[in-house]
């Protein structure tokens, strides 16, 4: 058996719309192994391997370490980024400050790879565990009744104790969520990325050494930040470059991008930059617009039958370094609350499951503006000296990184759940939200409420 951790059947059915992102995926996996019956449907019609490079934090590396007691790990490793530090840099290639890799420190170490290549592994691992993916299914509309709800799809109605909209940033699930339509706004920045096979950068002394072993480089230029990293015994490359670009778009994740338009940016920069820009294979250059989302009011729809999750609750900045271990959080933490809520207490469970992840998740958010902004708006003049204080250095928080969200969703749901039949959150309003996190539940016997930063 794949899934040893596998629990009794608690008879509650599950439908989770999406499966070519992370979110729902993980979300499956963890409602399989607490026992709920699931269907997970997806619009593509067959499994893409989609992006470049995506990162798993300590706190996301401990929920994947628990999948097949160790399978699903063992699968990544090989194609996990394995340095031993990152290096700092000015944009004219002056040190700025060199950082080890933080190991075992928080418990579980970061996966960093090429977001396709994990996304198949765990793919193939929910199927493996008994998951239900149905492929080629773009769900048209979400509907919501006392006691049920459902999605129609392929002009067939289907019903289920809760549904899940892990439907990205486009979400559709969010407008039964709301009630209305949510505009995204342009963030105020642009990145561009790729990964390639590092034959040519092989053959260019200026890069050579990135293609001996794996690393991981960082440049840093007035509003502009370039990360690069070489994977797979540095076989593999992938950079990105975030930079100012206030283009009003329609929302969409990726264009094709120009080299010459990247070299307008970085053309002057440091040699090793600008070898890796022009030797990048021009069809492999993505020109993502970063859209940004105020914090939504609420993830949850009045009745608590419908739930968002991942991208589509909270899109993140790339340099939150978060967005892809706070969807997976959501799913262990969804999937734990409907486990101790059981069949008859579903909204309950939705409920706790805001209120456990609310805060936590707009926490870190904010730090991708932080680290976005101390990076973009650092003293270049003074860097190099002023560095030795460590300014910045990526954060390491140990309340973000330490976190097990499955054994925090355990502890604090009684309590949480508690105080919302006691009516302590006003629970079926809508835009009245507060979070509560780990700390504040452990640390005081009666949580501590504080009206969260909607739209700070
Ligand atoms: C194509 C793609 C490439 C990405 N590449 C990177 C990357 O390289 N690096 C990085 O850091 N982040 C990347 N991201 C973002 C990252 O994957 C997400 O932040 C993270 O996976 C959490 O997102 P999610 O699972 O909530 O949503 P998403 O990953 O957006 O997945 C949403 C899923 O819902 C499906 N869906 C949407 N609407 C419907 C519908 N009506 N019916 C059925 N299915 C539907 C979509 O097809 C998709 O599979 C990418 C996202 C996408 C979609
Ligand atoms: C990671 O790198 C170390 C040191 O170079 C090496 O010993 C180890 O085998 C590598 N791990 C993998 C999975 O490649």
């Amino acid at each position: 058996m794949v899934c040893p951790e596998q629990l009794p059947p608690t008879g509650i059915q599950v439908i989770i719309v999406g499966a070519e992102g992370i979110g729902g995926l993980a979300c499956a996996i963890e409602c399989q192994n607490k026992g709920h019956s699931v269907i997970v449907l997806e619009k593509f019609p067959k499994l893409e391997i989609l992006g470049d490079i995506i990162s798993f934090g300590p706190n996301a590396g401990r929920i994947i370490e628990r999948w097949g007691n160790g399978l699903v790990a063992d699968r990544l490793r090989p194609i996990t980024l394995n340095h031993t530090g990152s290096t700092w840099r000015r944009f004219d290639g002056a040190e700025i400050t060199k950082m080890r890799t933080h190991g075992l420190k928080f418990g579980s170490p970061m996966y960093n790879g090429h977001r396709g290549e994990f996304h198949e592994i765990f793919f193939n691992f929910a199927k493996e565990t008994g998951v239900e993916i149905r492929l080629g299914q773009r769900v048209e509309e979400y509907w919501e009744e006392p006691g049920k709800a459902g999605v129609i799809v392929n002009g067939q109605r289907m019903e289920a104790d809760l549904v899940v909209g892990a439907d990205g940033v486009r979400s559709k699930a969010r407008k039964l969520v709301l009630g209305y339509d949510d505009k995204p706004h342009s963030s105020g920045y642009a990145v561009w990325r790729t990964w390639f096979t590092s034959e040519e950068l092989a053959k260019d002394p200026l890069t050579e050494w990135m293609t001996k072993g794996d690393t991981h480089t960082g440049w840093f230029g007035p509003d502009v930040h370039f990360l690069a990293a070489s994977l797979k015994q540095g076989k593999d490359i992938s950079w990105v470059c975030t930079h100012e670009d206030k283009a009003d778009i329609e929302e969409s994740w990726s264009f094709p991008g120009k080299i010459e338009d990247v070299l307008k940016v970085v053309g002057d920069w440091d040699p090793v930059v600008q070898t890796l820009v022009k030797k990048t294979p021009p069809d492999t250059l993505v020109d993502w617009k970063l859209v940004y989302r105020d914090p939504l009011p609420t993830w949850i729809s009045k009745g608590a039958r419908t739930c968002l999750l991942g991208d589509a609750a909270h899109p993140f900045l790339p340099t939150s370094i978060q967005g892809a271990s706070q969807a997976m959080e959501d799913g262990v933490v969804l999937a734990a609350c409907l486990h101790a809520a059981g069949k008859d207490r579903v909204p309950l469970a939705v409920r706790s499951y805001e209120r456990i992840r609310y805060e936590r998740c707009r926490r870190a958010q904010r730090l991708g503006e932080t680290n976005r902004d101390t990076w973009h708006k650092a003293d270049f003049s003074t860097v190099l000296e002023k560095e030795k204080a460590g300014g910045m250095k990526l954060p390491t928080p140990p309340w973000l990184f330490s976190h097990d969200s499955e054994t925090n969703a355990y502890r604090v749901f009684p309590q949480v759940s508690k105080d919302i039949l006691a009516g302590k959150y006003g629970s079926e309003e809508i835009g009245n939200q507060t979070g509560i996190c780990e700390k504040k539940l452990t640390t005081v016997s009666a949580p501590v409420t504080k009206q969260a930063e909607v739209g700070a």
